[in-house]
C-alpha cells in the first residue's frame, strides 16, 4: 500500500482544525502511521519546499511554516496520495470545492490548512525528511475488511 505525508499547517493548529482534519483522513478509511507535533526551522523548510526557491511568496511561507507547530502525520492507503489530494482540494482554498477541506475551512492561498505529499517521490522524500523508520507504525488496522475488497487488500 502506499503511504503520503500530511501536515496540519500553523493555521489548521491555531483555528483548532486538526481534529477536523484528521477526522476526515480517518472517516475515507485511511490508516494513520505517525503523527506527531513539529517545529519546523529553516533547515528542514529549505529541503521541503526547495522546488519554491526564488519563487515571490517563498519567504513569507517560511515565515508562515514556522509561526507555529505543525502536526505532521503519515497516512497508508491504496492510492492514497490521489486520495489524500482530492480530500484536501486546491491550493487556493477560497476556490476550492465544497467538500474538501480547504473548500469547507478556507479562504487563502497561502494558509490554506494543510499539506499533501503530491507524487511517490515527494511522499517517500518528505517522509525521511520528518520521520524516523521506528516513528512509522506498521500494525493491522481491521476496518481494512470492510474498506477494501480482496484484490485492494493485496496492493
Ligand atoms: P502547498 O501546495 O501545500 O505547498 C506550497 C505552498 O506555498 C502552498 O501550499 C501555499 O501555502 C503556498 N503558496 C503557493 N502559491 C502561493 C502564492 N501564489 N502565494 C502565496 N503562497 C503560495
Amino acid at each position: 500500500m502506499e503511504k503520503t505525508v500530511v501536515l496540519v499547517k500553523p493555521d489548521g493548529v491555531q483555528r483548532g482544525l486538526i481534529g477536523a482534519i484528521i477526522s476526515r483522513f480517518e472517516k475515507k478509511g485511511l490508516k494513520l502511521c505517525a503523527i506527531k507535533m513539529v517545529a519546523l526551522d529553516d533547515a528542514i523548510l529549505d529541503k521541503w519546499y526547495a522546488h519554491h526557491l526564488g519563487k515571490p511568496f517563498f519567504k513569507d511561507l517560511k515565515n508562515f511554516m514556522k509561526s507555529s507547530p505543525v502536526v505532521a502525520m503519515v497516512w497508508e492507503g491504496v492510492e492514497c496520495i490521489e486520495a489524500v489530494r482530492l480530500i484536501v482540494g486546491i491550493t487556493k482554498s477560497r476556490g476550492a470545492e465544497a467538500g474538501t477541506i480547504r473548500g469547507d475551512f478556507g479562504m487563502s492561498q497561502s494558509h490554506n490548512l494543510i499539506h499533501a505529499s503530491d507524487s511517490p517521490e515527494a511522499a517517500k522524500k518528505e517522509l525521511r525528511f520528518l520521520f524516523k523508520g521506528k516513528e512509522i507504525l506498521d500494525y493491522e488496522k481491521s476496518e481494512y475488511l470492510h474498506v477494501y475488497n480482496i484484490e485492494e487488500l493485496e496492493k
